[in-house]
């Protein structure tokens, strides 16, 4: 699939913007804080259906104004697609907003819109991705499974909604205004749910794993194997029938109540889960160094790369911000390898000597400045 043009109407720096891209390259210079990240973040959004970089929607408005806009064509196998995301600032509390979908004009929720516009986004913030905490790697995987599944999207949402009402009934029991036999229908629904998730988080892990080591592998120089270890919280998977899961993440939670109550807060299930990445024997988490971490990560998202592609029958369009000049030549080298038969690549750089000359040859080049393109 490849975007075709993305409009954008008082988004972040952004009043008015009406851009037509290349299938190919599209490369965006300019100095800092002048709108290359905004410009990759409205694209994320409209797949995702949230920012990448925060949870705040008001934020995504331009300041002063009532509400953004952010419209996506989209040309894939299936024809051409008009994502629109409508992000509307609440007359009565200004620091909140609403977000509001429609795909070639019909209203959506936001797991419907999931799939229709296919993105990698790479940037300096997923170096994170191994040293940090295991948030971003649950991130990581639900982007990509709910970006091959809008049925997982959907699961994750009502998972979500399901562990806020537990949680909320855990308060209300730990201070006396709920009776604890009501616990139960919400342990029930939450564990079955969550059981679904952890399943397929898994089978996706255990396709997902050989294709990152086969990357690290090649940037190690075949020196270091990388792995992918599921660390399901509160439950042992392995063959389990997702019933068998389901049973096991109940009886986790009776085990724990009297604890859920005094924190308020349910134990177990995929809200606590971990995807530890391991360099030969040891978790790089705790002991890679800055280099590892670096090939380790660029592996997962040239994997995320790969397995997007290939489970779906389509490139993805790669969102590269700002990465290039945090890499080192051979590093940039396999990144780019990745890009030449393949996806539509929109990447930006504060300097235009980051970027190699073999991409910036066959790239459209814009500049970017405060909050307009030019050619
Ligand atoms: N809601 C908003 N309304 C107006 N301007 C905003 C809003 N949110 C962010 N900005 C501004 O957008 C500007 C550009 O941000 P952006 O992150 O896109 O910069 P950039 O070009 O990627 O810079 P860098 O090279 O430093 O990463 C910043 O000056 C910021 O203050
Ligand atoms: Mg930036």
């Amino acid at each position: 699939m490849f975007l075709a043009n993305v409009s954008l109407f008082d988004f972040r720096n952004y009043a008015e913007l009406e851009l037509a891209l290349e299938r190919s390259a599209t490369v965006f210079f300019g100095g800092n804080a002048q709108g290359k990240t905004n410009l990759l973040e409205a694209v994320a959004l409209s797949a995702l259906t949230h920012s990448p970089r925060t949870q705040q929607a008001a934020e995504l408005v331009r300041f002063g104004q009532p509400a953004a806009r952010v419209t996506c064509g989209v040309q894939s196998d299936a024809g051409l697609k008009e994502l629109e995301v409508r992000v509307s600032i609440s007359p009565t509390a200004p620091s909140r907003a609403s977000r509001r979908f429609t795909l070639n004009g019909i209203p959506k929720r936001s797991a419907d819109m999931m799939g229709s516009l296919r993105v990698v986004l790479f940037w300096p913030d997923d170096l994170q991705l191994v040293k940090g905490p295991g948030e971003g790697r649950r991130r990581f995987l639900n982007t990509l499974l709910s970006q091959i599944d809008p049925d997982h999207a959907r699961e994750l949402t009502r998972y979500g909604r399901l562990l806020e009402q537990r949680n909320a009934l855990l308060r209300a029991i730990r201070e006396g205004r709920q009776p604890v036999e009501g616990l139960d229908y919400w342990t029930d629904a939450l564990a079955e749910s969550g059981a679904a998730i952890m399943v397929e988080r898994q089978r996706r892990l255990l396709e997902l794993q050989p294709i990152a080591a086969a990357f690290h592998r090649e940037l190690s120089d075949d020196r270091e194997r990388l792995d992918l270890r599921y660390r399901p919280a509160g439950v042992r998977i392995g063959e389990a029938p997702q019933e068998l899961v389901s049973e096991q993440l109940k009886l986790a939670m009776r085990d724990a109540r009297d604890e859920e109550i005094g924190r308020g807060q349910t134990a177990v299930g995929p809200q606590r889960d971990d995807i530890e990445v391991w360099l030969d024997d040891h978790e790089a988490r705790l002991f890679a160094s800055q280099g590892q971490q670096r090939s380790a990560v660029l592996s997962l998202k040239l994997a995320e790369l790969h397995y997007l592609a290939e489970v779906t029958g389509e490139q993805p369009v790669l969102l590269l911000d700002d990465v290039m000049s945090e890499l080192d030549p051979a590093r940039r080298e396999r990144l780019l390898a990745a890009l030449q038969p393949g996806p539509q690549a929109l990447i930006t750089a504060a300097d235009l000597n980051d970027l190699p000359k073999s991409i910036l040859e066959r790239a459209t080049v814009f500049r970017v400045e405060q909050g307009a393109i030019h050619a």
